[in-house]
């Protein structure tokens, strides 16, 4: 497995430890202590309490949220105050919330087509980073449940982009259509959390590090950037040779 691997009793105590672990990110200390911090969020549902925890007295004081920018890895083509829409989730649990200026928050667009969006994305990141390939600072993954991350999903076209920084995701008959950030994207990332909770994971869990592989998850490898894999004990039941213990175990990679 390629990174570390951190075993947390539960949702909540992976919550905290992510929490405790963007702090310690947010908090480094670098040659300019007042350049940006560039997040991507999370979308689906695990992350929820982690941005709860992140706008609770306990963590929005330590947070120097001016310097936040916020990014989304992923977004269902849905309108923003949509339930399923993870901007909605983000905004009404964290960002409102706390004090981020409304320049900071750099939503996917919705209102195109999936195409149109991907490449509006495309410009607002290029507008951000300038020239290159962008290196955020903290990228949140979450895991589902056929070893897709982001909107990558398994067979997807999209796995094989090796140049765009965002592209759609056509779902056909079921579900959404979405965008999505790219694999080379997100390997330029400083570090990569995948936030990973629920029985209903653990096969793709054990999958997703079981080595090189094809799963969508297993092909997140930052090139030069730090890899923590939070999970809770659910998730881990199908992990062999790694005892749950009530405090987080870590697991060197
Ligand atoms: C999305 C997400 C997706 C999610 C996983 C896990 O838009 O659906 O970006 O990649 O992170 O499917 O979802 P849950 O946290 O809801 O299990």
């Amino acid at each position: 497995m390629r990174g570390t691997l951190v075993i947390c009793p539960d949702l909540e105590s992976l919550s905290r430890e992510a929490a405790r672990r963007l702090l310690a990110a947010v908090n480094h200390p670098r040659k300019d202590p007042r350049a940006p911090f560039r997040l991507v969020l999370a979308g689906g549902s695990t992350p929820r309490r982690l941005y709860q925890l992140l706008a609770s007295g306990e963590f929005r004081d330590k947070i120097p949220w001016p310097r936040l920018h916020f990014f989304w890895g992923d977004e269902r083509m849905v309108p923003q105050d949509n339930p399923q829409s993870n901007y909605r989730l983000a905004q009404e649990v964290l960002l409102k919330n706390v004090p981020v200026q409304r320049p900071n928050i750099h939503p996917i667009p919705t209102q195109a087509s999936p195409e149109e969006a991907a490449q509006a994305y495309e410009n607002e990141l290029r507008r951000h980073f300038g020239r290159g390939t962008p290196a955020f600072d903290l990228i949140l993954l979450g895991l589902g449940g056929d070893g897709h991350t982001a909107s990558l999903f398994p067979g997807a076209v999209a796995l094989e982009e090796k140049h765009r920084l965002a592209v759609a995701h056509r779902t056909g008959l079921k579900g959404f259509d979405r965008v999505t950030l790219t694999l080379p994207l997100l390997n330029q990332a400083r570090r990569v959390f995948f936030l990973v909770a629920g029985g209903s994971k653990a096969t793709a869990l054990q999958a997703a590090l079981a080595g090189a592989g094809r799963l969508p998850a297993q092909r997140v490898a930052p090139r030069q950037g730090e890899l923590v894999w939070l999970v809770d004990a659910a998730a881990a039941s199908r992990l062999e040779r790694v005892r749950v213990q009530p405090a987080a175990t870590e697991v060197a990679g």
